[in-house]
């Protein structure tokens, strides 16, 4: 029960891999979880329901958090209604595919403002907050596209990228107090717009020969979170495609 009496926030987490975590996080023993979405009101729902079997406080807040006055106020309730905040799971993100010749200046933006600037601002608005308690863990989400370039998700890969440098950044910037780290994950769950052909066809870019699952990532978060020595770091959950 190591989040015994804790508050976790994880963006994103009303379906596919953030949910995942944040039912990993009420396993934990979280007494209050906070999860962000931003168009799937009725998964939200759900979730908020069946976190309710787990942990006494469990809140699901709309955030666009490519609207970083809608990450304030999220921010703000979280402060107002709980008071502190121990974990941050920064999970939420958009998937975007375009080249170097066909992304435009408006996707650009959306894949920037979602995947880079919003956790950023996530984690600076939550620094505070933690720092009342005297420690806190932030965990981002990133991608193993971080290691190689992403030719047909150009800007999916730029973002992602920054996010990794943010997260180096802030694990010096919030240490002592706050750990800051991130997970790479490779192919976990197909995209809902993927046949499961395409999704298969990437086992043989996999040593390990499966796809990951988001129970996979959960390992990983559960790990970082009890790892009470280590900040600044990536951990790599892709079967070892990026040593290929
Ligand atoms: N799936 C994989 O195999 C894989 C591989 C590598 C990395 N990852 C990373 O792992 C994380 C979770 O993956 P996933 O596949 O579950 O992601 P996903 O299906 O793309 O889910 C994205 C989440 O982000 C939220 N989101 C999108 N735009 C938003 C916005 N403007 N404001 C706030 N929230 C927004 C969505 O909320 P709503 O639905 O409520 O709009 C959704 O909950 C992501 O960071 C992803 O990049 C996943």
């Amino acid at each position: 029960m190591y989040l015994k009496n804790r508050c976790v926030l994880v963006t994103g987490g009303a379906h596919r891999v953030g949910k995942a975590i944040t039912m990993r996080l009420a396993k934990m023993g979280a007494d209050t979880i906070i999860f962000t979405y931003n168009s799937s009101e009725e998964a939200a729902k759900i979730t908020e329901y069946e976190l309710s079997e787990f942990c006494p406080q469990a809140m699901a807040i709309r955030c666009d958090q490519s609207d970083i006055s809608q990450i304030r106020l999220t921010m703000e309730t979280i402060k107002e209604r709980f008071g502190r905040l121990d974990v941050l799971v920064n999970s939420a993100s958009v998937f975007l595919s375009a080249k170097f010749d066909t992304v435009t200046e408006d996707d650009w933006n959306t894949v920037m403002n979602v995947n880079a600037r919003g956790p950023f601002f996530f984690m600076q608005m939550a620094a505070p907050l933690m720092k009342v308690n005297g420690a806190g863990c932030i965990i981002n989400i990133i991608d193993e596209s971080v290691q190689k370039p992403a030719l047909s998700w150009i800007h999916h890969g730029a973002s992602k990228s920054a996010l990794w440098n943010l997260t180096k950044s802030a694990a010096i910037a919030l240490a002592p107090d706050i750990r800051v780290n991130a997970i790479l994950p490779g192919a976990v769950l197909k995209p809902p717009d993927w046949t499961d052909e395409r999704w298969e066809r990437n086992i043989n870019t996999i040593p390990l020969r499966r796809m990951g699952s988001a129970e996979d990532v959960c390992k990983a978060v559960e790990f970082i979170i009890q790892s009470d020595f280590v900040t600044g770091q990536a951990i790599v959950v892709d079967g070892g495609s990026t040593v290929l």
